[in-house]
């Protein structure tokens, strides 16, 4: 039993870090914010706005963007004190090592695996819709049985068959990434940067130009009444609209994972974590508003919800191309940080022992940790060949949300049991930050669809099981006691 509550001596995980040669210090804090930008703006504000605006929340899809970004805003404060005071690369995973035991680092772990790989799989289902979208503008139409998930919600909430056999985009861009990261593309920088300017233009002129179209009458009721249902619509559906939107905000952690290569982590941690989240922020908020200001919420029930909105009004046709370019591009990004991410999680776990040492091992000539980095790619172009954008987006929102819950009583606890440490970057007023995130997002995982808590479950059974099985007997820190 108390192994579960061992702690990896925080001394030895910045020894790991010093190990990872070849890391350069070369990041600032505004190319961290890039990085966070890069991470975060993708399938959730260009797909998920849709089914959340028509089937939960209404107009009032703002007030969800507002609730979920004050839960991310409490985490990403607890995430940014964090990653200033431990600056290594395994992110929550290796806060948790060091903090409260490697149960509880294993339990976020698991769940880091679920907001990665997974997301992975959801941000190329709508890649995959917004190519289609696109390509029928073009005048190209693929099959419908070729490009739609053979699994999906059936009208009782339930998974059934669809008709489909496989989305096959999806599985496409999920191998060619996978096959970039196994010889090891850095997404650069450079590249990075370029990515987000064309993500945020596409946003900034879908504002500038669809505010002109905003009809007061799409905003009435703002708040439609509830059916009879919790989340449908009225507040509560509100709270599930935040619920579903929240995938929108996943991302601002991954900047955690660069703090090996931040110049000075202690300062530009906080910067790069929080300053990305400020500006999506505010870009969502301003969407939300214009994009049920535009058409009415009933009709947003679709792939690309962004683009339709411009459809529904002849004189902006024209700006749909350039929106659906840059969503795809933009959906491109957030897969390759998500699919850079999870490999390095995988690699974290087996180097601990948690996991087998064949998915440690790195490539002799890329220098990747190409094991893992294939077992993300099959695993994540199955899932995304075969389930829908809001079965997977809504299992990725509730496996984050266990993490960053995580995070916020670590915080809490760690200020308590271990006062001295130093800490660069201290989380303001951190009886109520902490408490305040851990009650937001854990409001926000009770406001998701009971299917999804089942999954969840399930989840959390396969891993307790492998961790009894294997990772609790090979544990490197077991071993060395
Ligand atoms: N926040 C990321 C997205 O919406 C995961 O695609």
């Amino acid at each position: 039993m108390n192994q579960l509550w061992r702690t990896k001596p925080l001394s030895e995980l910045t020894g790991d870090a010093h190990d990872k040669d070849g890391l350069k210090r070369v990041l600032t804090g505004w190319m961290l914010i890039a990085l966070g930008i890069g991470a975060i703006i993708g399938t959730g504000i260009f797909v998920l706005t849709g089914t959340a605006a028509a089937n939960h929340a209404g107009p009032a899809l703002v007030l969800s963007f507002v609730l979920a970004g004050i839960g991310c805003a409490f985490a990403g404060l607890c995430y940014a004190e964090f990653a200033a005071m431990i600056p290594v690369s395994g992110s929550a995973y290796s806060y948790s090592y060091a903090t409260l035991g490697e149960g509880v680092a294993w339990f976020i772990g698991w769940n880091l695996i679920l907001e990665y790989l997974f997301a992975a799989s959801t941000v190329a289902v709508g890649w995959s819709g917004y190519l289609v979208s696109f390509l029928h503008q073009v005048g190209i139409d693929l099959p419908a049985q070729l490009v739609n998930a053979p699994f999906g919600k059936l009208a009782d909430g339930h998974i059934g068959a669809t008709g489909a056999l496989l989305n096959f985009p999806a599985v496409a861009i999920v191998l060619l990434i996978g096959s970039l990261c196994y010889v090891g593309i850095q997404q650069s920088a450079w590249v990075n940067n370029l990515v987000v300017a064309i993500k945020v233009t596409v946003i900034l002129l879908f504002i500038a130009f669809g505010i002109n179209y905003v009809s007061a009458d799409n905003w009435t009721p703002f708040i439609p009444e509830n059916t009879g249902t919790f989340g449908h619509y009225g507040w509560s559906g509100v709270a599930t609209g935040a619920a579903v939107i929240f995938f929108a905000y996943i991302g601002f952690d991954a900047v955690s994972t660069c703090a090996q290569e931040a110049k000075n982590p202690q300062k530009d941690m906080p910067i790069g974590i929080l300053g990305s989240l400020l500006v999506c922020t505010v870009l969502y908020i301003i969407v939300a508003a214009i994009m049920t200001g535009m058409v009415n919420y009933t009709e947003l029930n679709v792939a690309a919800p962004v683009a339709k909105a411009l459809d529904t009004h002849p004189a902006l046709a024209w700006l749909a191309i350039p929106v659906k370019i840059g969503a795809i591009a933009g959906m491109t990004s957030v897969m390759l940080v998500m699919m850079l991410g999870q490999p390095r999680i995988f690699f974290a776990m087996s180097r601990d022992g948690l996991l087998p040492q064949f998915m440690g091992k790195v490539h002799p000539k890329h220098g990747t940790p190409h094991v893992a980095t294939i077992i993300t790619t099959v695993l994540a172009a199955i899932i995304g060949g075969l389930f829908p954008v809001d079965v997977l987006g809504e299992l990725v929102s509730i496996g984050t949300l266990l993490a960053f819950v995580t995070v916020c009583i670590g915080v809490l606890v760690l200020r308590v049991t271990k006062p001295e440490l130093e800490r660069p970057f201290k989380t303001p007023l951190p009886w109520f930050t902490c408490t305040a995130g851990a009650l937001v997002c854990g409001y926000l995982m009770y406001a998701l669809p009971n299917d999804t808590w089942v999954r969840l479950a399930v989840w959390t059974a396969i891993g307790v099981v492998i961790y009894l099985g294997y990772g609790r007997k090979h544990s490197k820190l077991r071993n060395a006691a």
